[in-house]
């Protein structure tokens, strides 16, 4: 079903998020693999970022909920959305670490690619990630995303430089 898996479910981010929101986005462990500049946000600033985000024409964000236990664990958003050539960036970042390595970032991400291709009718999706982001890598190999290029040395971090892919899914190419 559509926004709603066998363990997790997706729902609207709302400003009521904001608490939260704002406690993964100050979690270096998190936020090593997703933000290029890693900084110490005061509560204003993600006040001002969530509802930059909420209320932006071109993009929709959703909070990924576990449904065993009814909590959130993390985000998932198109970006960038592209009408006329149907396309849109996607981001997926699970704040709460004790969910990684499950599956449930898989689950989550493919409700939003679900909704991306077989609803929106989008061409293609793609994304950024860091070349150290393993995890992430594997995750959007899976479900058919091709490396289209690379940014070299473009993220310092560790005390060494890193590259940024770019990843592309075309609709006719997504592994559902
Ligand atoms: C990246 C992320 C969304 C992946 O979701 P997840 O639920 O943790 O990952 P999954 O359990 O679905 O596993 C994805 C794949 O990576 C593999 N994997 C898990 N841990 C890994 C690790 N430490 N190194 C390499 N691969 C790993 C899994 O085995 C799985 O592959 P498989 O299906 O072949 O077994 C999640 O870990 C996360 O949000 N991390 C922090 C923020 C982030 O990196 N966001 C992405 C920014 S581009």
């Amino acid at each position: 079903m559509l926004f709603n898996g066998q363990r997790v479910r997706l729902r609207k981010m709302l400003m009521d998020d904001t608490a939260l929101y704002h406690s993964w986005r100050n979690d270096m462990e998190v936020m090593q693999f997703t933000l290029p500049a890693l900084d110490v946000f005061t509560y204003s600033d993600t006040e001002k970022f969530v509802q930059r985000i909420t209320e932006a024409d071109n993009a929709k964000s959703y909070v990924i909920e576990e449904k065993d236990s009814d909590q959130p664990i993390g985000v998932t958003a198109l970006t960038n959305i592209d009408v006329e050539n149907r396309n849109a960036e996607c981001i997926i970042d699970l704040g709460d670490k004790n969910t990684w390595g499950k599956g449930l970032g898989r689950e989550a991400f493919q409700l939003l690619l679900d909704y991306a291709f077989l609803e929106m009718n989008l061409h293609k999706v793609y994304l950024r990630v860091f070349s150290f982001n393993e995890r992430a890598i594997r995750l959007y190999q899976k479900l058919g995303f091709q490396t289209e290029g690379e940014l070299k040395e473009q993220i310092y971090r560790y005390g060494s430089w890193h590259h940024v892919l770019y990843m592309g899914l075309l609709k006719r190419d997504y592994v559902a």
